[in-house]
């Protein structure tokens, strides 16, 4: 690790926005103040370091921005820094500003962006997990996550309401390309009795079986939460399927989609944005350089951050047999 003094931050928004992204901007930039710092903030992600669009920040530029949702600093998937001439470029911008240390706020494509540019150019880089997702290992939560999953939480007990007066079968897609954090907090949470994740083998037969023996019943009712990135594709997939197979069951399909990515930051998000933005001025002050902040137990958790790239969060088996038991 290196350990050059940092006196002048960069920091960034990368990747999908994520609720509570702005409270973390407004914890880095404050810790930084403090300890006398200059802080900049960079525009649209990666973008703003490569076509120089590099603000100076103080107290009052992050004043009233903790209970906003969205990046007041924007954000973006930027393509250009994954070539090297791009980086280059952000470099070159970084060395005329006097910039020599950065804190990304972003996802594992983020962290994959600042541990590249940290090897080529010494620029010491630390990672915050911002996604919606929570699908980087090494922390218990990511920003954005739990207003995230609340958001769907107040959207499926809506859809569950109606589908009681209807005696419906929902199928309700919420986000998550290459993870099912969402679908299996939202979907627990709500009493759903199916949730279909990227992260486990999709059993269709099953699927069907348990409805027919729940239509047998007459448990009309269901509810089925399914990531976007599930094997079988989303809720217009499975519904297809359903529709075929249980052509006596009224099923409806519900994307939430990117209501999900917006919105004011829980209290949760709140905090857990400014302890980590807090601690990502402190490594950097410290010489703990190239990490990814998580929070695991309680403690913060110091993850290099390519480690963070490659690491997934595993989830646990007994989830399912939950699942099952509780929807009966
Ligand atoms: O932020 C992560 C995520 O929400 C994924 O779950 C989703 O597939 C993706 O972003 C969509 O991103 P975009 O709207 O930028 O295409």
């Amino acid at each position: 690790m290196a350990s050059k003094q940092v006196s002048r931050i960069g920091v960034l928004t990368s990747g999908g926005d994520a609720p509570g992204m702005n409270a973390a901007v407004r914890a880095v930039v404050r810790t930084g103040i403090y300890h006398g710092m200059e802080m900049f903030g960079i525009m649209r992600g990666y973008n703003g370091m490569i076509e120089d669009e590099i603000i100076p920040m103080n107290s009052r530029s992050v004043a009233n921005i903790i209970q906003r949702g969205g990046t007041i600093l924007k954000t973006a998937r930027s393509k250009e820094f994954f070539e090297v001439e791009g980086r280059k470029k952000a470099y070159d911008n970084l060395l005329k500003h006097g910039i020599d240390g950065l804190v990304i706020i972003g996802g594992d494509g983020s962290f994959t962006g600042a541990q590249k540019f940290s090897n080529e150019f010494d620029i010491p880089c630390i990672g915050l997990p911002g996604t919606i997702d929570k699908d980087i290992a090494g922390t218990d939560f990511t920003i954005g996550f739990d207003t995230a999953v609340n958001t769907a939480v107040e959207a499926i007990d809506k859809i569950r309401d109606t589908a009681d007066a209807h005696d419906r079968l929902f199928i309700v897609e919420v986000m998550g390309r290459d993870a099912g954090y969402i679908a299996l907090h939202s979907g627990i949470a709500t009493g759903a009795e199916n949730i279909l994740i990227p992260e486990t083998k999709t059993d269709i037969e099953e699927l069907i079986a348990s409805l027919t023996e729940k239509e047998k019943r007459k448990k009309l009712v269901n509810l089925i939460v399914v990531a976007e990135g599930d094997e079988f594709g989303g809720a217009n997939e499975i519904a297809v399927i359903i529709k075929q197979r249980l052509p006596n069951a009224d099923t409806k399909v519900c994307i939430l989609g990117h209501i999900q990515r917006g919105g004011s930051p829980t209290c949760i998000d709140r905090l857990i944005a400014s302890r980590m933005g807090y601690h990502a001025v402190e490594c950097l002050l410290n010489g703990k350089h190239n990490v990814m902040v998580g929070i695991q137990n309680n403690k913060m958790n110091y993850i290099p951050l390519d480690t963070a790239v490659k690491a997934k969060q595993k989830i646990s088996s007994e989830w399912f047999k939950i699942v099952k038991i509780l929807a009966s």
